[in-house]
Formats: C-alpha cells, sequence, structure tokens
C-alpha cells in the first residue's frame, strides 16, 4: 500500500513541486500525493497540483470566524483523503492544539531557519540581522508549540557578504527541496516516528537538531 499524503500549502507551493517530482522520479518511491488543500484560492501550489493531476481543494479561512472552526473543516477534508501523512509545505496559518493531536505523529513542517533559532516569521531578515554566519531549514514533528517540534532534518548554507533575506530565502528553498522529500521517504519507510516526544529514525532519538544533511 503506498503511503498517503496530504500537502496543505498557502502559496507558490515549490515545495509542493518537489514532492511531485520526487514521486514521479522515484526518489520518494511507494508514496501517492493524494490531495493537497490550500487557505489562499490564488495560491500557485493549486495550479502545480492541478497540472499533475492531482485532486485539490481551496478552503478560505476568512469564511469561518474562529481558528476552531476553520481547523474543524480542514480536519474532516483531510480525513476524507484517509492521509498517513499530512505535509505543511508553506502553510501559513497557525493551526489548533486540537487539529494537532489529531494528527500528533503524522503531521510534519518544514521552516525556513536552524531551529530552534527563529520561530515564527522573518526568518532570513532576522538570522542576517543577527550577524548570523549560516542559515537552513529544518524539518520536523509538529506539536502544539509553533515550530517547536521534534527536529528530524536540517539543511545548513553559508551566509555571503552581500546576501539579502531574498537571496537566503532562494539558497535556503533549494535545500527545503531536498531535504522535506528526504524526510518523507523515511516516513513512509516506516523509519521515522514520532515517540516520547521525540523523534526517531531506525529505531534511535534523533539529536536535538536532527539529522543533519550533509550533500555527496
Ligand atoms: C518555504 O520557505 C517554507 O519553509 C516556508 O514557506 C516557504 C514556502 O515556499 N514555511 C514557513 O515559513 C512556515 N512557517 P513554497 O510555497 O515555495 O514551498
Amino acid at each position: 500500500m503506498p503511503c498517503k499524503l496530504v500537502i496543505l500549502l498557502s502559496g507558490s507551493g515549490s515545495n509542493l513541486q518537489a514532492f511531485i517530482d520526487a514521486c514521479k522520479s522515484k526518489e520518494l518511491p511507494n508514496t501517492e500525493i493524494r490531495a493537497v488543500i490550500s487557505n489562499k484560492a490564488d495560491a500557485l501550489g493549486l495550479v502545480r497540483a492541478e497540472q499533475a493531476g492531482i485532486t485539490t481543494a481551496c478552503i478560505d479561512h476568512k469564511q469561518f470566524s474562529s481558528r476552531e472552526e476553520f481547523d474543524a473543516v480542514l480536519q474532516n477534508t483531510i480525513d476524507q483523503f484517509d492521509a498517513d501523512l499530512v505535509v505543511l509545505a508553506g502553510f501559513m496559518r497557525i493551526l489548533t492544539p486540537g487539529f494537532v493531536r489529531h494528527y500528533l505523529g503524522r503531521l510534519i513542517n518544514i521552516h525556513p531557519s536552524l531551529l530552534p533559532k527563529y520561530p515564527g516569521l522573518h526568518t532570513h531578515q532576522r538570522a542576517l540581522d543577527a550577524g548570523d554566519t549560516e542559515a537552513g531549514a529544518t524539518v520536523h514533528f509538529v506539536t502544539e508549540e509553533l515550530d517547536g517540534g521534534p527536529p528530524i532534518i536540517q539543511a545548513k548554507i553559508p551566509i555571503f557578504d552581500g546576501d539579502d533575506a531574498a537571496t537566503l530565502a532562494d539558497r535556503v528553498l533549494s535545500k527545503e527541496h531536498t531535504i522535506y522529500p528526504l524526510a518523507a521517504r523515511w516516513f513512509a519507510e516506516g523509519r521515522l516516528s514520532l515517540q516520547n516526544s521525540k523523534a526517531v529514525l531506525d529505531d534511535k532519538n534523533l539529536p536535538e537538531n536532527g539529522v543533519l544533511f550533509q550533500p555527496n
């Protein structure tokens, strides 16, 4: 049985594209993207999904008077696709504790910083303002703490003189496209899980920052 993914996004969907390409090229074997759901009708990610023949849904958060109501409809929609793993790929909504608990251990996110540094927004500008010498991205299990769940894998890039938030975002994104499908692959292979609030890969607790991605 293939591992069934539902991918949530709000924008460009370049990470979604990386999943689509990885499924096609067998980098992400035995995995099927069952649906892509956006909270924004004009998200380019929806177009990418349609072009790949993937079922899409849009649930506009502005139509709901509370986060709980929005999350209840979102949960109901995801569950219609019988997802094994829910993948947040640039989904720019804070999720309610009830939603997160429902998917605990099968909900992952990618965040454009070297967590635990810079949870929240404007990560690249914050790294520049702090005078950091490296930036990066982290894939992590989602828990009730915003961007605070156990890291699975992290990729680092050097910050060069003359970098700005846009150049950093570009270089970090290209790493995201490698590490995110890889984390999903580990999950689909049954090698990755959340146990006692720790990310576990091949029966070993992962270090605090997850696996450090080392390109060959
Ligand atoms: C990515 O950089 C992702 O890490 C970030 O949004 C971007 C989405 O790009 N996610 C967050 O900031 C979540 N807090 P994409 O739509 O091209 O995949």
